[in-house]
């Protein structure tokens, strides 16, 4: 039997890792691809945008996309250049866009496509939750047409920006409070996952011996990101965040999930940012399902295999 493919809409701020997600996403049969959103977060909107027409021509694709949310709702902006290079996508030969974004807005595409497909559209946020919150304010009817948000952000444990706080939790505390308490479906995949899907150099080697551009270009990304992530947390390679939440849609069961009431601090302080994850539910009804285990090698392998179909 051929299951139908599920309606996506891809939300992110590329960000390498961000990058390698949606190529597996472009790859992916299993989706359908309704558009892209950009959002402010590892570097600033200009260039995400930006980034997101590079992803979407190095892939071969038309696929429309957004400017969506140029800072966070209250906090001030945070960037992750350090991690990603001052452009978001330290590669040294990308192709121009093929296109411009549409005029469009970001939040006005998410709730248009869906409020025109009610109960049909998954959307898959990598970074800040800003354009959400905002689509979920601008329409209230949101959060009970969506089929399932899946997020990579925050953590069961400890943050990677700060001792408590994940980045595109601390990048806008606020707007994942809204979105968390809006009561759409919805699955949390964190730092305690995807810290164990590491791009070591043998993985980068398998990507680059792919013989493709997305090959190529993935290895170069996350060789850079390797260099970060020996420096900062002792690792062999950079973690797979964002590709893990679009396996998740893809493969639900190459992670284990547990229902749970999850909050976001947003007092500022020690905790500001930090996704108090009530793994024993001891405090209220859960509002997310929440990755606790995953399989890292079944992951890569189709991680490997889809980035092989691009061009
Ligand atoms: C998240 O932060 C960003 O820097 C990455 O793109 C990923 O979405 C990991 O904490
Ligand atoms: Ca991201």
């Amino acid at each position: 039997m051929t299951l139908r493919p599920i309606p996506v809409i891809l939300d992110g701020d590329p960000g390498l890792d961000d990058a390698v997600a949606w190529w597996l996403a472009l790859a992916s049969p299993e989706l359908h691809l309704l558009g892209i959103t950009a959002v402010h977060g590892n570097v600033g909107l200009p260039l995400t945008v930006q980034n997101t027409g590079t992803v979407l021509a190095l892939a071969g694709s038309n696929l429309p996309y957004f400017a969506g949310a140029d800072r966070p709702l209250i906090r001030e902006g945070l960037s992750a250049a350090s991690v990603h290079g001052q452009t978001g996508l330290p590669a040294k030969h990308l192709p121009q866009p093929r296109q411009g974004p549409q005029q469009e807005h970001a939040v006005d595409f998410i709730v248009r496509t869906v409020r025109e497909r009610p109960g049909e559209v998954t959307l898959i946020p990598t970074g800040p939750l800003t354009n959400l919150a905002l689509a979920f304010r601008l329409a209230p009817d949101l959060p009970e047409k969506i089929r399932e948000v899946v997020w990579m952000g925050g953590s069961t444990g400890h943050g990677n920006r700060t001792p408590a706080a994940e980045f595109n939790a601390l990048a806008d505390p606020h707007a994942a409070r809204i979105v968390f308490e809006s009561g759409v479906r919805l699955r949390m995949v964190g730092l305690n996952v995807t810290m164990q899907c590491i791009a070591t150099p043998e993985r980068i080697a398998a990507l680059r011996e792919l013989g493709n551009r997305t090959g190529a270009v993935s290895a170069e990304l996350l060789t850079f990101y390797a260099s970060v992530y020996r420096e900062r947390y002792g690792l062999s390679g950079g973690a797979l965040h964002d590709p893990l939440a679009v396996a998740a849609v893809i493969r639900p069961e190459l992670l284990d999930w547990r229902n749970m009431p999850v909050d976001i601090e947003t007092q500022e302080g020690l905790n500001f940012g930090r996704t108090v994850c009530d793994l024993y539910s001891t405090t209220r009804p859960a509002n997310a399902k929440v990755a606790i285990g995953v399989q890292d090698a079944d992951f890569f392998a189709l991680l490997l295999e889809r980035l092989g179909r691009l061009p």
